[in-house]
């Protein structure tokens, strides 16, 4: 059966559609899940574009399970399909920080929630970069937050750009993407970045390098530099 089947069958329920993924809402062994398929582009050669759906289908599944073994909260991967190029994970029920920091800009910002959701990204960007791992899309889309026992829980999500790495220089274009999306989306909560980056900053001994980002990263952004 393939997912258009599943789809028309009930079992699965469009969640979101993306550019390259579609993640739906299912159920795994009796368990509330989210089955994420990368689809091909049409626009792409049908061998390379098999390959990359796969690159990061791997990535994002690999990615996913080092940050849970380096302490950070996400979803529990349930299964890897490489045929229909999907995978299943645990459902977070919660919103995403991104629509948690817009109503704090439009109703007003409530401080110890504002705190202990920049302390929990700070924390958790700090585990996965001492430990060697690049996130690669840091949007406050891609954090979520889940009521464990009335504990608010920040859970990291959407592996399919994760690499490893231990160059500050990655680090700092991976912080580059979430001042970017901070400034872009939250400017209402007030000097946000500024303030998640001094939290950072005396928390951690290694953010410190990446937080004086280099001038370079600033000018060119995510892309990298290709010299030669
Ligand atoms: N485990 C989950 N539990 C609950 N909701 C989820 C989960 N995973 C994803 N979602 C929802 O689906 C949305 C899209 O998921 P995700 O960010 O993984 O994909 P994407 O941004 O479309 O993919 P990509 O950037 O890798 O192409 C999330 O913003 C979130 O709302
Ligand atoms: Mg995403």
């Amino acid at each position: 059966m393939d997912i258009e089947e599943v789809v028309r069958d009930g079992s699965l329920v469009l969640l979101k559609q993306g550019a390259e993924a579609r993640v739906f809402e299912s159920n795994f062994v009796g368990r509330r899940a989210v089955v994420k398929e990368r689809f091909s582009k049409k626009y792409r050669h049908p061998t390379l574009d098999a390959k990359l759906t796969l690159k990061r289908l791997n990535a994002e599944a690999r990615c996913t399970t080092k940050a849970r073994r380096l302490g950070v909260s996400t979803p529990s991967l349930y299964a890897v399909d490489t045929v229909l190029h999907s995978l299943t994970f645990e459902f977070v029920d919660g919103p995403a920080v991104k629509d948690v920091l817009l109503e704090f800009g439009s109703n007003g910002i409530v401080e110890e929630r504002l705190d202990d959701i920049a302390m929990q990204i700070g924390a958790a960007i700090a585990k996965l970069h001492d430990g060697g791992l690049i996130h690669g899309d840091l949007t406050t889309s891609n954090m979520l937050i889940r009521n464990v026992s009335n504990q608010l829980l920040q859970v990291l999500i959407d592996f399919g750009l994760s690499f490893t790495s231990t160059l500050p220089e990655d680090k700092a274009v991976d912080l580059y993407v979430l001042e970017r999306a901070l400034l872009s989306m939250h400017s209402s909560c007030g000097n946000v970045h500024s303030w998640f980056c001094s939290f950072w900053s005396q928390s951690v001994f290694l953010f410190s390098d990446c937080l004086r980002l280099p001038v370079s990263v600033r000018q060119r952004g995510r892309k990298r530099t290709m010299v030669g």
